[in-house]
């Protein structure tokens, strides 16, 4: 079956050779899918015929999100600490533990059942790649099902053994390292992909989130780090040293920090759904553009620090707050996602590259920022098939 989406008003290709500029727009667009990939791109008027054809009516058309960074394996909320942190309570690491309470009491169905329910949640918004982490398991057993419950649903899961001390170890960090590079890692590694660690005070310090990235790197899996998000410390660093395909949060940078972003090939992936939930200052985005870094946005959907499924919120805070322009948030938002879980099949729109797409209420990607709060999405493939209906004009 093919599928022609015509009379496109806008369409973000994130394929400078496309089109215009770095988002490679085309104005008066069609794309053809054939299967689960794009077959054709390009002006309405030349497109080939398909099987079906949808009109865009003049709307915009891009690259679903991809959403490199969340924490969707979880049982329960915390209403009461956001609650309190909205009366001026701070937030530390350390109400990672009441969430991991929670779903090691919750079973597997009523994990896979509340994944389920995010995942649908954030399509709607017009996310179709989305990377979930383990990590409120804390135990071998915990950790291991949290991973294989995410992997009956995305390829991008992250090992996240390490994002606080398990609370049985609390007296005994050290021996808490010990299981997370050695029997916890065994059971996690056949359903992983990365490795990742909270490198941050109150969590683990450089040189155990060395042990533990160096370990899971070992045994095959790439990494990624949770760095420099409530201080400044050793994360990016390291990061960038071992090669990390991202450098996540990054809001405490020292100029060493951003310059060895924009030097090597770790994404710095910007989370501002945590700063605006933990009513914190933003991370400097226009800081690390200017200097060259490669840039992505991302929900980091969890319970405690930033409980939102929303891409385009994180856009238009990005817009709003840390200085970046639309084209670059839009461009973070899919392309920048992309980059940050290395893949080359996803976040554009050009021939051979999955049909993963959203075609926006609006005529312009612009809209995301401009019109903050609203639904936008009209409509959303994955992988060629239709999510839902199409919303008419
Ligand atoms: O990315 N920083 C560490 N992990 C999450 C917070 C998780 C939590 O508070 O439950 C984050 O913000
Ligand atoms: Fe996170």
């Amino acid at each position: 079956m093919s599928l022609l989406i015509s009379n496109v008003g806008s369409l973000v290709t994130n394929d400078p050779a496309l089109g215009e500029g770095p988002l490679g727009l085309l104005s008066d667009a069609a794309v053809v899918v054939e299967g689960d990939r794009v077959a054709w791109v390009g002006r309405a008027g030349d497109a080939p015929a398909a099987d079906e054809t949808v009109d865009a009516a003049g709307r915009a058309l891009l690259p679903g999100f991809v959403d490199s960074h969340s924490h969707l394996v979880f049982a329960g909320d915390r209403t009461a600490e956001f609650n309190a942190r909205m009366s001026g309570r701070a937030y530390s690491a350390g109400g990672i533990r009441t969430t991991v309470a929670a779903t090691r009491a919750a079973s597997d169905a009523e994990l896979n059942a509340n994944l389920t329910r995010y995942l649908a949640e954030m399509l709607r918004q017009g996310t179709t790649t989305v990377e979930v982490k383990s990590g409120y398991g804390l135990s071998t057993a915990d950790e291991a099902r949290s991973l294989r419950i995410a992997a009956g649903h995305t390829e991008e899961t992250t090992y996240l053994g390490a994002h606080v001390v398990g609370p049985e170890f609390a007296e005994d960090p050290a021996g808490y390292v010990d299981l997370v590079t050695g029997e916890m890692l065994e059971a996690c590694a056949p359903f992983a992909k990365w490795v990742d660690v909270f490198c941050e005070r109150g969590a683990f310090d450089g040189d155990q989130a060395r042990a533990v990235l160096t370990a899971g790197m070992a045994k095959g899996l790439a990494p990624r780090v949770h760095a420099n998000q409530l201080s400044f410390g050793p994360g990016v660093q390291l990061a960038v040293e071992l090669g990390a395909a991202s450098a996540d949060h990054c809001t405490h940078l020292t100029d060493q920090d951003v310059a060895a972003l924009a030097d090597g090939d770790t994404v710095a992936t910007l989370l501002p759904g945590a700063e605006f939930s933990t009513r914190a200052p933003y991370p400097d985005a226009r800081r690390l553009v200017d200097a060259g870094a490669r840039v992505a946005l991302s929900t980091d959907c969890n319970p405690g620090s930033s409980f939102t499924s929303s891409m385009p919120f994180c856009i238009a805070v990005a817009v709003r707050e840390m200085g970046m322009t639309p084209d670059e948030a839009v461009h973070a938002a899919t392309a920048g996602g992309a980059q940050a879980l290395r893949r080359t099949d996803v976040g554009r729109i050009t021939p051979g590259a999955r049909a993963d797409l959203q075609l926006l209420d609006a005529p312009s990607h612009v809209h995301l920022a401009y019109r903050p709060g609203v639904p936008l999405t009209a409509a959303v493939w994955q992988g060629g098939a239709r999510k839902g209906g199409v919303r008419t004009v």
